[in-house]
């Protein structure tokens, strides 16, 4: 028996202009969890998958080319160079909140590729599993920048760049995040095609604003290596400024993200597509409990808290 799991994520700064080369920071919540567990079936049995929380069971030799998870499975048997179809069942369970930007679709992937390879005896390195969870991404999210699977499969603070390779940065001192998810269904690939389109009728202005949000971005990694609370919680009123620029915040998002404010936190801003899924406030002990009070008073579905620290040091391992 094999089990392995992933984290969900959230990104801190930076989101949409990362999908026009400008970084971006996103970092693991690693509380929130997705487990993949594949044991040994009876000889004959082929290959079953049990998505717990979704009630589905799904057989590969049955399940559809573009099914999410069995092209994540078919992606991780080739790579794990199992040619023909194993008599596996796959049990898979996942913690993290389905649609709210807490990337539980990555996480699941992640995890589900990480159990095949390692049942499998081999090596599951980050990058293979960042790049397979990419690829189904692509398939089902559009353009995606690749934040959500590069966070999820090194499951550390990741300084992002699209198409480079994550760069590791230091966290001078630990900040807590609430995530208070809105309730309100905005799927990425729609606010992500509308920037985009906004942007191929009238490139300059959208550039600039990516631009100016690639600043708050690099002023933001300095604040956060100098542990520098009350900078990085300005920068975050800066990003969501920027954000509500481009067209992705909302009035309930807003109303959210002041009530956040009004009740102590040092900062806020959307996390994410945007329009709706999860609001983030940056808050210290004294406020926590008062940030959370007021975001679940004005609409929030739950709050969620989430500690950045420095995980581990060094350079990212392949
Ligand atoms: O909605 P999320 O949390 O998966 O984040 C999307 C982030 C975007 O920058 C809007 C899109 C992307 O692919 O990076």
């Amino acid at each position: 028996m094999t089990t392995s799991s992933s984290s969900g994520k959230i990104i801190l700064f930076g989101e949409h202009a990362v999908v026009y080369g400008r970084p971006a920071i996103a970092v693991p919540v690693s509380h929130l969890r997705a487990s993949a567990t594949i044991t040994a079936a009876p000889p004959g049995s082929r290959c079953t998958l049990f998505a717990q929380d979704m009630g589905e069971e799904i057989h590969l030799a049955d399940a559809p080319p573009d099914h999410p998870l069995a092209l994540v499975l078919r992606l991780a048997l080739d790579e794990a160079n199992i040619r023909t179809e194993p008599d596996w069942h796959i049990l898979l369970a996942s913690q993290i909140p389905i649609a709210s930007g807490l990337g539980s679709g990555a996480a699941i992937s992640a995890a589900l590729v990480r159990a095949v390879l390692t049942h499998a005896g081999q090596p599951a390195p980050p990058d293979t599993i960042s790049r397979l969870v990419y690829r189904s991404e692509e398939l089902f999210h559009g353009t995606p920048s690749g934040i959500d699977n590069t966070v999820i499969a090194h499951e550390r603070p990741v300084w992002f760049v699209k198409g480079r390779p994550p760069q590791p940065f230091a966290v001078g001192a630990p900040f807590t995040i609430a995530i208070a998810d809105s309730g309100i269904v905005s799927p990425t690939k729609e606010t992500v095609g509308d920037v985009r389109r906004a942007w191929e009728a009238d490139p300059a202005p959208y550039e600039a604003t990516f631009s100016r949000i690639a600043d708050v971005v690099h002023g933001a990694r300095r604040a956060i290596h100098d542990g520098n609370c009350a900078a990085i919680g300005a920068l975050m009123n800066l990003n969501q400024s920027r954000l509500a620029e481009l067209g992705v915040s909302s009035p309930a998002l807003e109303r959210l993200i002041a009530a956040a404010k009004d009740a102590g936190a040092v900062g806020a801003k959307l996390s994410g597509g945007g329009r709706g899924g999860n609001v983030i406030a940056l808050v210290d002990e004294d406020s926590a409990g008062a940030v959370q009070a007021a975001l679940l008073a004005t609409g929030a579905k739950r709050v969620l808290f989430t500690q950045i620290s420095q995980t581990s040091s060094g350079e990212f391992s392949g």
